[in-house]
């Protein structure tokens, strides 16, 4: 059965053959905070640069996407490339992620509120979570233009309220807008050692 979302995701990934997208920047400006070695996983993953970035980093990465075309490359690229990345075409809505498996979540411009809470369950305890994305405030267009796919301010620290914050970084309107953090929110937080 043909689902919408996907056919406009292979569309673009069938135009993309760009597999050195640098990973963002929750995860480039903070590999210090993942741990030497355990599973990870990446949700709406794309062409998985976080993922890759992060099996550089000692992790064994699962990387889902709703798109195919996506996932072929990924595994195309984890080939060539050596490092334990596996793609997985799978809409992470309606088949979420199992419980208490992974030591590293990470999702970057993708919002679906519905799967926070499977987010977090997936989590070991004291597993981290790497978030960046699209804010309703911003300085500049780009991203999303319905505003339900952005995040109102503060919203990630309300998400996973009661995981310890290590990093948040959002900066609105604030001063020089020319400078800075802009247009998105990024969390890196810890959930609870039981
Ligand atoms: C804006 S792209 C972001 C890709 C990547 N996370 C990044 O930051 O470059 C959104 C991604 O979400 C994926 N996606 C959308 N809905 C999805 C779903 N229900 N399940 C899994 N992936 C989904 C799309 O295929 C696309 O790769």
């Amino acid at each position: 059965m043909s689902d919408p979302t996907q056919e406009k995701w292979d569309r673009i990934y069938s135009q993309t053959r760009e597999q050195a997208v640098p990973a963002m920047a929750v995860v480039r400006d903070n590999l210090h905070l993942v741990p030497e070695a355990g599973a990870g996983l990446e949700l709406a993953c794309g062409l998985a640069a976080n993922s890759f970035a992060l099996a550089e980093a000692g992790l064994e990465m699962d990387a889902w996407d709703i798109s195919p075309v996506a996932v072929e490359q990924i595994n195309r690229r984890a080939a060539d490339s050596g490092l334990p990345v596996r793609g997985e075409a799978r809409d992470v809505v309606s088949r979420p992620p199992a419980s208490g498996r992974y030591d590293v979540v990470v999702v970057s411009h993708f919002l679906d509120r519905s799967i926070i809470p499977a987010i977090q369950d997936c989590l070991k305890p004291g597993g981290l979570v790497f978030y960046q994305t699209f804010t309703q405030t911003r300085v500049s267009e780009g991203g999303p233009t319905n505003l339900d796919f952005r995040l109102a301010d503060n919203e990630l620290l309300q998400l996973f309220k009661g995981f310890k914050v290590l990093v948040y970084r959002e900066e609105g309107r604030q001063g020089d807008t020319t400078q800075g953090f802009r247009n998105e929110a990024l969390l890196v937080a810890q959930k609870p050692a039981v």
